[in-house]
C-alpha cells in the first residue's frame, strides 16, 4: 500500500499540494474534505439538522443520489445524481455545515471504509485530510502536516475564490472563519484535527506552493524508492 497522507488546518494549502504531488509521482489524489463536503451537500439537500443527524436517512440518500468518486486523471472526482459536484460542495452553506456533519463518528466510518477500499485495491494515493495520517492511514509511509498563519491563510482562500482585491477587514473575517472551523475540527472527541507524531511538519507561511510540492515529492521518492526522472 503506498500512501502519502497530507494533513493540516484549512486552507493550508493541502488539497492544491497532494493534487500536485500525486501528478509528479503518478499517484492519484484523495481528497477527504470533499467526501465530508459531498455528504454534507446531501444533508442539505435532505433538510436534515447537521447538528442532530439522523445518520441513516443520510447514508439512505447518499446511496440513492449515487454518491461516488470518479477517477479522472490524477484525481477523484466527487460525483452526486451521476454528474460532478464540486461547485455543490464549495459553497459558504456546506462550509458552514461540514464540521458538524464531519464529528459524527458513523459519517467518519463510511468515509474511512472508502478511503481505505481505494488503498487496498492498490491505487497508489495521495490523500489530504485532517486525521489521514493519524487514524485512516496510520500506517502510511509518509505523512505530512502542513500549516500556515491564518491570515496567509485567508489571503490565499480569497484568492483562489478571485474577485476583486479584498480589504484588511474582509482578510481578517475570513481568518475568524477558518480559525472557528479548525477549533471545531481540532476539538472534536473522534479523530480530531492533530499533527502525528511521526509527520514532517512544514510551515508554509513564507513557503512558494512549487518548494512545498518539490520538498514532498523528494521525501516521497525516498521513501517509496520511486525513480527520479
Ligand atoms: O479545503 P478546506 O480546508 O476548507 O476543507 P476540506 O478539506 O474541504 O474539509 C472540509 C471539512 O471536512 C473540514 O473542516 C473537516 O470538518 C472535515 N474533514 C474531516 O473531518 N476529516 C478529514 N479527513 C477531512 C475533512
Ligand atoms: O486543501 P486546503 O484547504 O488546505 O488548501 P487549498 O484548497 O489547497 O488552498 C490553498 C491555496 O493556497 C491554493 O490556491 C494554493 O495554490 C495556495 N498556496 C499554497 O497552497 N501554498 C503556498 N505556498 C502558496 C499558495
Amino acid at each position: 500500500m503506498r500512501v502519502v497522507a497530507i494533513d493540516g488546518p484549512a486552507a493550508s494549502g493541502k488539497s492544491s499540494t497532494a493534487k500536485a504531488v500525486a501528478r509528479v509521482l503518478g499517484f492519484h489524489h484523495l481528497d477527504s474534505g470533499a467526501l465530508y463536503r459531498t455528504l454534507t451537500r446531501v444533508a442539505l439537500d435532505a433538510g436534515l439538522d447537521p447538528d442532530n443527524l439522523d445518520v441513516p436517512v443520510l447514508l439512505a440518500k447518499a446511496d440513492l443520489r449515487g454518491l461516488g468518486l470518479r477517477p479522472e486523471e490524477e484525481d477523484f472526482v466527487p460525483l452526486l445524481d451521476g454528474a460532478p459536484a464540486e461547485h455543490l460542495i464549495r459553497t459558504p452553506e456546506v462550509t458552514a455545515a461540514v464540521s458538524a456533519v464531519s464529528a459524527v463518528p458513523e459519517v467518519r466510518d463510511w468515509a474511512n471504509a472508502r478511503m481505505r477500499a481505494l488503498a487496498e485495491a492498490g491505487v497508489p494515493i495521495v490523500v489530504d485530510g485532517r486525521d489521514i495520517g493519524s487514524v485512516v492511514f496510520p500506517e502510511a509511509g509518509l505523512k505530512i502536516f502542513l500549516y500556515a498563519k491564518s491570515v496567509v491563510r485567508a489571503m490565499r482562500r480569497l484568492a483562489q475564490q478571485g474577485g476583486k482585491e479584498p480589504t484588511n477587514e474582509e482578510i481578517f473575517a475570513e481568518a475568524e472563519r477558518l480559525k472557528a472551523r479548525d477549533k471545531a475540527d481540532a476539538s472534536r472527541p473522534v479523530a480530531p484535527l492533530i499533527s502525528p507524531e511521526d509527520a514532517v511538519e512544514l510551515d508554509t507561511s513564507r513557503m512558494t506552493f512549487e518548494e512545498q510540492v518539490d520538498g514532498i515529492v523528494r521525501l516521497a521518492r525516498t521513501v517509496y524508492q520511486l525513480p527520479s526522472p
